[in-house]
């Protein structure tokens, strides 16, 4: 849209334009411009700091020397922009044209993406560890993935969402003979993680014991050996396991393509060391564990193990053979790693053994990491299981939403606070930057007011049940004359910034960009029905339909366009919910939905 705008008062052609031009961010203080045109970006030699008032100057050059015309209604110049007011009704009008006619595309459509190539991406997240603790970094795992995994698909590339499950080593042996002791087959069907959970626990317990260390250890070896008895009820406890997970993910509106996990390559890390070590890259040590030199100097200043003494593999070698594996399988593009930064260090390690062995592709693999969350807890305490913490989500939201006068009678109350209370639980999560820490609060992430999820959530819901009083017919007449008051024009300039900010979280994968031009966004749509109110009642509703087609309002403003700015800020609101996690979100509750906030019913 900035091009097609601009191009001609520029006199450039469309396609330099792309990376140079932005929408100037919605100031709540002052009227702002809508496109800015960067100087150092379009003159070459702009790196320096000490060009700065030399960038200035030309801005101010620049500005003077281009001539306004009937698009382009005010040219200034800033520090080191030039900036540009599109004539307010073509903006208006052009503004709402390209939201109705992209529906759900809006913003991905845009000449942003033109040049980026579409891309075929493994991704691998949540990937928790079977008859252990899913913690919160497995949870947070979950969600990132899930994002990155969405907003690719939503920009047309091609995704592989992989879960890749730690379903293999010394544990299982503890777990057999403990099963052996503790199990019971029923429970293992009913509810496997919780029962392999509490086998695990009780045999950690019994495991200082010599005899149930060494059982334990007799018990992986013939799992190694594929024991025929001893591997089926391994893969029970795995098929079972992921049984119950995938309906739980489900909750969480998260799927998986691929359940992958250590137990594949455990020979396939075997040939990984044959290969280390005909390319001369693997080293006995004198215990007899195998390393690779990871140092410059080749003086094993850095290395990692990559082989235990008894010549048995560990959690990077099969690491290795895993990204072997998917990339000769999927040959993709990119290869993405969700989890916390604590594993920073073995990707590390992993990719640079990559490059030693000659595989390129490892230039294409990347590891997004987050950081720690501190506090969260549930009722049963510690997080144990994703379904703990799903249902502590549920009931927290149910308890708001029955200490609020104004919560209307809902057909399914458990499910819509189920999904108001993760949308919150998300929001809290991508607010700020992927790699920090941060405590976690369920009153904070909860709260109706402020930037929360539950805050956006009562947004959809109050633009949806708009949207179906007005329905659709009206979108052919727009009256861009009564669309001219200052929220309704930072509502059109902040749904230009869209495609800037999709483009933004694409490039750096942080959802951040995304949740904050949403909240914004509400916010914006929050005074928009304020000082623009929509009429609701229909015969009403006819007759200012009617003055709105003459061009006139009878209630001082055109309820038709307004109601279009909804609607626009309703598309664009849904397709970036979408990227955040659909399932959250109750786009087809119509209005059914829990509205939290004093007043508005
Ligand atoms: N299962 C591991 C854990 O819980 C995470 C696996 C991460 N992915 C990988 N390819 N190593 O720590």
């Amino acid at each position: 849209m900035r091009c097609g705008f601009l191009s001609k008062v520029l006199d450039l052609p469309p396609e330099n334009l792309i990376k140079s031009i932005s929408a100037v961010p919605v100031s709540k203080k002052r009227r702002v411009a809508d496109f800015q045109l960067s100087i150092a970006s379009v003159t070459e030699d702009s790196s320096s700091d000490c060009l700065a008032p030399d960038l200035n100057l030309q801005a101010q050059k620049l500005a003077e020397r281009l001539k306004c015309d009937a698009v382009v209604s005010e040219i200034s110049a800033g520090p080191g922009t030039v900036n540009f007011t599109i004539n307010r009704e073509l903006l208006a009008k052009t503004v709402l044209q390209q939201v109705l006619k992209d529906g759900s595309e809006y913003g991905v459509k845009s000449e942003l993406f033109s040049t980026v190539p579409k891309q075929k991406a493994v991704i691998e997240f949540s990937s928790p560890n079977i008859a252990k603790k899913f913690h919160i970094g497995h949870l947070r795992s979950t969600i990132v993935g899930n994002f990155i995994a969405n907003l690719k698909v939503a920009l047309g590339h091609e995704v592989i969402r992989m879960n890749y499950l730690g379903d293999w080593g010394m544990q299982f042996g503890l777990l057999g003979v403990g099963f052996q002791l503790f199990g019971n087959k029923e429970k293992l069907k009913t509810s496997p993680l919780q029962h392999l959970f509490e086998v695990y626990v009780q045999i950690n317990k019994a495991a200082e014991d010599e005899n149930t260390k060494k059982l334990a250890k007799d018990f992986f070896r013939k799992l190694e050996e594929h024991d025929e008895q001893t591997l089926s009820l391994w893969k029970q406890f795995r098929d079972f396991s992921i049984d119950e997970y995938i309906r739980i993910y489900k909750r969480l509106g998260v799927h998986f393509d691929e359940y992958s996990g250590e137990s594949f390559y455990q020979e396939k890390s075997k040939e990984v060391l044959k290969m280390l070590e005909n390319k001369g890259l693997l080293q006995k040590t004198i215990k007899g564990t195998g390393i690779v030199d990871l140092s410059e100097k080749k003086d094993l200043s850095s290395f990692s193990t990559v082989m235990r003494s008894d010549g048995t593999s560990l959690y990077i070698t099969r690491d290795l053979a895993a990204a072997i594996d998917r990339m000769n399988k999927h040959n993709c593009d990119t290869m993405i790693y969700v989890t916390d930064k604590s594993q920073s260090n073995h990707f590390q390690h992993l990719f640079q053994i990559l490059k030693l062995m000659g595989y390129d592709w490892v230039e294409r693999c990347q590891h997004v990491s987050f950081g720690l969350v501190q506090g969260m807890k549930t009722r049963r305490g510690e997080v144990i299981f994703l379904e703990d913490v799903l249902n502590e989500v549920r009931s927290r939201m149910l308890q708001n939403m029955a200490s609020t006068k104004t919560t209307k009678e809902i057909e399914d109350p458990m499910e819509t606070a189920e999904k108001v209370g993760l949308a919150a639980l998300i929001i809290q999560d991508f607010r700020g930057l992927l790699s920090s820490d941060y405590q976690f609060s369920w009153d904070r992430a909860f709260q109706s007011r402020g930037d929360t999820g539950v805050f956006l959530q009562y947004t959809h819901a109050r633009l949806h049940s708009l949207e179906q009083m007005h329905g659709n017919e009206q979108l052919t007449d727009i009256n861009v004359a009564c669309l001219q008051e200052p929220d309704a024009i930072s509502v059109l300039q902040h749904l230009l910034r869209y495609d800037e900010v999709l483009y933004r979280s694409s490039q750096d994968l942080q959802p951040k960009h995304i949740v904050s031009y949403l909240l914004t966004l509400s916010h914006l749509a929050a005074m928009a029905h304020k000082t623009l109110p929509v009429k609701d009642s229909a015969p009403e509703l006819a007759q200012v339909r009617h003055s709105a087609v003459r061009g006139r309002s009878l209630c001082g403003a055109d309820p038709v366009a307004e109601a279009l700015v909804c609607y626009s800020v309703h598309f664009s609101v849904l397709s970036l919910y979408a990227c955040l996690n659909p399932s959250a979100f109750p786009v087809d509750r119509g209005s059914a939905v829990f509205l939290p906030l004093a007043g508005c019913s």
